[in-house]
């Protein structure tokens, strides 16, 4: 055990690492098929379990939680092990966090199908499967911060600061948006009720967004933009003010997903306001992360992981400049339930979520295995423009169909009937959706790109365990 002491665990790094990807591809397989089928509603048709309802979420479970949340365990206990200098807490308790994840992903794959659902979205797990998933949250917040209290520098790097604080919310908003009244083993009741209900589960979603999808990621952001740019972070001040902002602001703006619903009016102002406020650190973030290259942009011409988390960022300013837009109620009033919401997801979750897992996925993946590149490096550059023309695709398309449907809905005639029926609007949103196919089949083709870059990667490479430095004496 002791023998252990001298090297960091990357066992659990590299299950991580590999699983980002296989899940990646399942998730974003899952996202075309489902795509596939607003084009084609008879597609895979009379399949009770493979119908439209049930396979969309099980398009966003495998993709947040089975494909970012495998590329956050990877990157954070990478990322606090290097930064502290010290092995994992417990390498049983970390075993336990991948198996139990592992476990949670392929419950929820036989759950959804088959209908059983709590019917709050993102929280859609039923209550035996909330309880591994408590589990496994609690082993994964001791093991994270259990490290860090066995730090042997005394700083506690920026990077940390967000994983940590996305590990702490998230084990709060799914203990307290998953209470809930068992009536069977695979049926419970929620333990709020009518408007509660909704603001606890739209607290839950927004800040599922703001921690799950974006301070963890933000916290790989602050690791490998430094580290592949070969500089250090731009104003290290900033990311501190950066932190603070984020964390206190998100918490606030959950009511912008309630407006003009049974919601008090002043809880979804405050929403809106909040929202609005969220630009100014989410851009600070942004601003932080390019900035970083200042006298090595050169190296975003030559260098494909750069472009990857380089143009991640790019999306994580427009996403974060678009959502404060749609939070303000009259554009709200517009864009709500159209596709526009599903472009601004999509530029959020393909842009900013997906690429910078890949980007630091392709660091990773060679010093896991002791290689010193990837397989191929063009390719890399190869999955960077396919995925990159397959997101404009995507999110230009439903931003067109979201906003012609919103005036379609609201266009009056003279004398005061709707002037279109909704399936005229229905008809209009086709060549849209075929469009939105062809840019996910393009992500996905990426993904393959990568998947088999990897795969041959690991397969000329070994497993590798690496030295921790020796505390330096004064
Ligand atoms: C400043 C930051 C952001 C703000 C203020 C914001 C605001 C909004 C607003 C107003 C909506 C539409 C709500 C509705 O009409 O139902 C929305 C939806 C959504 N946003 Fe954002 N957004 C932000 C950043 C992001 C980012 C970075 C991501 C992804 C990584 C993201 C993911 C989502 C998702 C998944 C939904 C759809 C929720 C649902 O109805 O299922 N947002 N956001
Ligand atoms: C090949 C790539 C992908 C394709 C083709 C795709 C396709 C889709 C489709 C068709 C929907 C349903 C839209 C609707 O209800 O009208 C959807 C929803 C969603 N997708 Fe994807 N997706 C992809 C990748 C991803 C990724 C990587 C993420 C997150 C990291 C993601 C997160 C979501 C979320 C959060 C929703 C629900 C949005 C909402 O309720 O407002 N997707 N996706």
């Amino acid at each position: 055990m002791a023998s252990n002491e001298t090297v960091y665990n990357y066992k659990v790094v590299r299950q991580f690492a590999v699983m980002t990807v296989v899940w990646g591809v399942v998730g974003m397989l899952v996202g075309v098929i489902i795509a596939a089928q607003l084009l084609w509603p008879e597609f895979l048709g009379g399949i009770p379990w493979l119908s439209y309802g049930r396979l969309r979420p099980l398009h966003t479970n495998a993709v947040i939680f089975a494909f970012g949340g495998s590329a956050l365990f990877a990157t954070s206990y990478y990322v606090v092990q290097r930064t502290c200098h010290a092995r994992i807490f417990s390498d049983g308790l970390a075993a336990f966090t991948f198996w139990g994840w592992q476990a949670v992903i392929v419950l929820a794959a036989i759950t959804l199908p088959l209908g059983i659902t709590t019917s709050k979205e993102y929280a859609e797990l039923e209550w035996p499967i909330d309880l591994l998933i408590a589990a496994v949250w609690v082993a994964y917040a001791v093991v994270f911060f259990g490290t860090l209290w066995k730090r042997k520098v005394p700083h506690i790097y920026v990077a940390n600061w967000f994983f940590g604080a996305f590990i702490l919310t998230v084990a709060l908003l799914h203990i307290v948006n998953s209470a809930a009244m068992p009536a069977t083993f695979w049926k419970s009741y929620s333990a709020y009720a009518g408007a509660t209900d909704a603001m606890v589960q739209w607290w839950y979603g927004h800040n599922a967004v703001g921690f799950f999808l974006t301070a963890g990621f933000l916290g790989m952001m602050y690791y490998f933009i430094p580290k592949q740019a070969g500089r250090p972070v731009y104003s290290y001040r900033l990311s501190v003010v950066h932190f603070w902002a984020l964390i206190f602001t998100y918490m606030w703006a959950g009511p912008h997903h309630l407006h003009y619903t049974a919601l008090p009016e002043w809880a979804q102002s405050l929403g809106m306001v909040f929202s609005l406020i969220l630009l100014a650190p989410s851009w600070g973030g942004m601003i932080n992360g390019i900035m970083t290259l200042s006298g090595a942009w050169h190296k975003l011409r030559t260098d494909p992981i750069l472009k990857f988390l380089i143009v991640s960022l790019s999306f994580y300013g427009m996403s974060t400049f678009e959502g404060p837009m749609m939070s303000i109620k009259t554009v709200n009033s517009l864009s709500h339930y159209t596709d526009w919401t599903i472009g601004h997801v999509h530029s959020g979750a393909l842009g900013w979520v997906g690429l910078v897992s890949m980007g630091s996925i392709y660091y990773l993946i060679p010093r896991l295995f002791g290689r010193t590149e990837m397989h191929s490096v063009p390719l890399i550059n190869v999955h960077f423009w396919v995925s990159t023309v397959g997101i404009v695709l995507y999110i230009a398309a439903m931003w067109i169909a979201g906003v012609m449907q919103g005036l379609m809905w609201r266009a009056v005639s003279e004398d005061g009937t709707l002037t279109y029926t909704f399936v005229e609007s229905v008809k209009a949103t086709y060549p849209f959706y075929a469009i939105r196919l062809l840019g996910g089949l393009l992500y996905l083709g990426g993904m393959l790109i990568m998947a088999w870059n990897v795969a041959q990667t690991i397969a000329a490479g070994r497993t590798v365990e690496a030295p921790i430095p020796a505390p330096a004496h004064a």
